[in-house]
């Protein structure tokens, strides 16, 4: 029998300036906890408010998962080689959830909805840049057919460990794909 969970009641919508100092707690807690992201130190209110400011333009938004009105985790579209109109159809998206609402089915649902959102906005292609340690995130992807589409060696070092990223590709249409 496969895993029973309960999945707690969720509301998925776009985020707004109100959610910054929520999202930058998630995320600050996650460059502790290590391993799921490059950056190493907490990222000032500052610096993660630009950053919310850059992910305002279609289809590059950011979500949030909300339980009983709180923020508890949030996804995003990331332009991929910015600038250059032949990548404009090929996103990377990302995904965090706070540590003690994972397990749920909550990552399950960020992933499936992002590729809704994604095919909604006309995306084509979806990337996803994963630590190689990032075995859960890896496996997620995977789940949601995701596939294997490059592997970059040594070229992270999470504190005195060097890593490696693997790149995970999702086609959305059929002409896309390899
Ligand atoms: C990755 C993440 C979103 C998963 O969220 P979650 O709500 O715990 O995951 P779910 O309960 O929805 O599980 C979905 C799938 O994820 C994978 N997964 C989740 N936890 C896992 C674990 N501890 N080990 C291995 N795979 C795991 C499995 O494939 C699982 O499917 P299964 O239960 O059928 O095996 C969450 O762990 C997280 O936010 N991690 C830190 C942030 C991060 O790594 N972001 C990626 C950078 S882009």
């Amino acid at each position: 029998m496969g895993k029973v969970v309960n999945i707690p009641d969720y509301l998925i919508r776009k985020a707004c300036t109100d959610d910054i100092q929520e999202l930058n707690t998630i995320y600050n807690n996650i460059i502790r906890e290590g391993g799921a992201t490059g950056n190493q130190q907490p990222v000032s209110t500052a610096s993660f408010t630009n950053w919310y400011h850059s992910h305002q333009e279609p289809p590059y938004y950011i979500f949030v998962i909300e339980i009983a009105g709180k923020p508890v985790g949030y996804f995003y579209f990331s332009p991929w080689r910015p600038g250059r109109e032949a990548f404009a159809h090929t996103s990377e998206l990302s995904f965090y959830l706070s540590t003690k609402h994972r397990g749920y089915g909550l990552g399950d649902i960020m992933v499936k909805q992002g590729i809704t959102f994604a095919a909604d906005a006309g995306l084509k292609v979806l990337l996803s840049i994963v630590l190689e340690e990032n075995n859960r995130s890896i496996s997620l992807l995977k789940k949601h057919g995701f596939k294997e589409g490059g592997y970059f060696p040594g070229v992270a070092k999470i504190g005195s460990k060097i890593s490696g990223q693997f790149i995970l590709y999702y086609s959305l249409e059929k002409d896309f794909s390899i």
